[in-house]
C-alpha cells in the first residue's frame, strides 16, 4: 500500500441522509433531492480507488422507508431502476463489483432482475466492491439469518453446538464482505437507523452536517484522513 494510503479505511459504509431537506431548501419535491443524491453516488464511488477504499456500502432504502408516501416510494424505486439500467455498462467497464443486501422479497421483480443481472455481470470485477442496501434493516437481516440457521439445524445439517458468531455471520447478507471500518452519516443526524448493526460492532462513526447531495469527493477524502488519525484498538489496550 502506498504510504499516503496508510491508515485509511478499507471498507466505508454510508448512510446517505438529507436528500429531502436539500430539495426542500430549494423549494423542490423530495425526489429532486434523491436524483441529486444519485449523482453524488457516482462521484463518491469514482473517488474510491484513489483513496484506497476497496469496499463501499451504501444505505439506499431501509425496511422502514416503506412508511414514506406511496409517491416517494414509487419515485425512489423508479430511480433505482433507472440508475441500474443507465450505470450498468459503466460499472462493469470500470471494474466495480456490485452486490445488493436486504430482503428482495418485497421489491418489484423487474428491479430484482436488474439487481441479479448486475451482480452476475460484475462478479469477476475487483477494483471496488460496491454494496447497495435495498429494503435493508439490520434487525431484519439478523432475523433472516437466524431463521436460515434454525432451518439448517432442523434439517440436521448443523446442531446447536455449531451456533457461534462466526457461523451466524455466514448466514448474513454480508457474508462475503469484511466488516466496515468506518460508517459515515450525512445531514447532522447522529443515529445508526438499523444499518449494519452486527457488522459495525467495532466500526468508527463519523456524523457529518453536510446534506448528502452536497457531499463531495473532497469532503469524503477529508473525512477519511480524519479517520486515519484515530487509534483503533478493538477492545484491546494500546500496544
Ligand atoms: C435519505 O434522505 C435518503 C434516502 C432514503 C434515499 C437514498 C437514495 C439515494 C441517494 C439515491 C440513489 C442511490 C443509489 C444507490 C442509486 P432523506 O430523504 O431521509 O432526507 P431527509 O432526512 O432530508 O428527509
Amino acid at each position: 500500500m502506498p504510504e499516503d494510503l496508510a491508515g485509511l479505511p478499507t471498507h466505508v459504509a454510508i448512510i446517505m441522509d438529507g436528500n429531502g431537506r436539500w430539495a426542500q431548501q430549494r423549494g423542490r419535491p423530495r425526489l429532486f433531492g434523491h436524483h441529486a443524491g444519485a449523482r453524488r453516488v457516482r462521484e463518491i464511488l469514482k473517488s474510491c480507488p484513489d483513496l484506497g477504499v476497496k469496499y463501499l456500502t451504501l444505505f439506499a432504502f431501509s425496511t422502514e422507508n416503506w412508511k414514506r408516501t406511496q409517491a416517494e416510494v414509487a419515485g425512489l424505486m423508479g430511480l433505482f431502476r433507472k440508475y441500474l439500467e443507465r450505470e450498468a455498462d459503466e460499472l462493469f467497464r470500470s471494474g466495480v463489483c456490485v452486490r445488493f443486501i436486504g430482503d428482495r422479497i418485497r421489491l418489484d421483480p423487474k428491479l430484482v432482475t436488474l439487481m441479479d443481472d448486475l451482480e452476475l455481470r460484475t462478479a469477476g470485477n475487483n477494483l471496488v466492491h460496491l454494496t447497495v442496501a435495498l429494503n435493508y434493516g439490520g434487525r431484519d437481516e439478523v432475523t433472516r439469518a437466524a431463521k436460515r440457521l434454525a432451518f439448517e439445524i432442523e434439517q440436521g445439517r448443523l446442531t446447536h453446538k455449531d451456533v457461534d458468531a462466526e457461523t451466524l455471520a455466514k448466514f448474513l447478507d454480508t457474508r462475503v464482505l469484511p466488516d466496515p471500518d468506518l460508517v459515515i452519516r450525512t445531514s447532522g443526524e447522529a443515529r445508526i437507523s438499523n444499518f449494519l448493526l452486527w457488522q459495525s460492532a467495532y466500526a468508527e462513526y463519523e456524523f457529518i452536517d453536510t446534506l448528502w447531495p452536497d457531499f463531495t469527493a473532497e469532503e469524503f477524502a477529508r473525512v477519511l484522513s480524519e479517520f486515519a488519525k484515530r487509534d483503533r484498538r478493538f477492545g484491546a489496550i494500546r500496544a
